[in-house]
C-alpha cells in the first residue's frame, strides 16, 4: 500500500489553516516520502518570513517566488508537498502540480476561523473581519481548488489521523490502471 504511488509526488492544496502541513506530515510518514512545505522553502531561500516578503516586496513578488519553488520541487520524486493556499491562482502552477497527485483539503470556513483566530503569520488575513475574508477568498478560489484530482471534505470533528485514513482509502481510485506489459 505504501508503494502504491510509485514515487509520484502528492500536492496538498487548500485554504490557509485547512491542515495541509499537519496532514501532509502524517501522509509523508505513511508513504515513506519526504515532506516539503512551499512556504518554508520560500522562507529558507529568502531568509525572510512570509509576512516580511509581503510587506517589503509585495504579493506579486511572493507569487513569483512561489512559482519558482514549485517548479523546482516538481522535479523531485517521493515527496508530499504542502503548498501555500494561493498557489492555485497562477495558471502556470497547474502544469507543475499535475506532475503529481493533487489533493484538496476542503475545510469549512467556520473551522478555519477557529484555527486562525490568533494567527499573525498570514498577511492576507491581518485586517478586517476574519470570517468575511475567508469566505471571500473561498468564493474566489473554490472553482480552482475543485480542479484537484482528489477532494477531501473535512468535517469539524475529524482528527488528522482520520483524515489521513480517508486519503489513503481514496488514493487507489485516482490512480491510472497499470498497463499489463504481457498484453501484446
Ligand atoms: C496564502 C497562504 C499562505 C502563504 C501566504 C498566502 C494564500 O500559506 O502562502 O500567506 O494566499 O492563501 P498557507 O496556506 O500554508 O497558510
Amino acid at each position: 500500500m505504501e508503494n502504491i504511488l510509485k514515487g509520484l509526488n502528492v500536492y496538498l492544496i487548500g485554504m490557509m489553516g485547512s491542515g495541509k502541513t499537519t496532514v501532509g506530515k502524517l501522509l509523508a510518514k505513511r508513504l515513506q516520502y519526504r515532506f516539503l512545505d512551499t512556504d518554508c522553502l520560500i522562507e529558507n531561500v529568502t531568509h525572510k518570513t512570509i509576512n516580511q516578503i509581503f510587506a517589503e516586496e509585495g504579493e506579486t513578488y511572493f507569487r513569483q517566488l512561489e512559482n519558482r519553488i514549485l517548479a523546482e520541487v516538481s522535479t523531485y520524486i517521493r515527496c508530499v508537498i504542502a503548498t501555500g493556499g494561493g498557489i492555485i491562482l497562477k495558471q502556470e502552477n497547474w502544469s507543475y502540480l499535475h506532475h503529481g497527485m493533487i489533493i484538496w483539503l476542503d475545510t469549512p470556513a467556520e473551522v478555519l476561523v477557529q484555527r486562525l483566530a490568533e494567527d499573525q503569520t498570514r498577511p492576507l488575513l491581518q485586517k478586517g473581519d476574519l470570517l468575511d475574508k475567508l469566505t471571500n477568498l473561498i468564493a474566489q478560489r473554490q472553482s480552482l481548488y475543485q480542479q484537484a484530482d482528489l477532494t477531501i471534505t473535512i468535517k469539524s470533528h475529524q482528527t488528522p489521523n482520520e483524515i489521513l485514513e480517508q486519503i489513503m482509502q481514496l488514493i487507489p481510485s485516482k490512480l491510472k490502471p497499470e498497463i499489463d506489459a504481457n498484453l501484446n
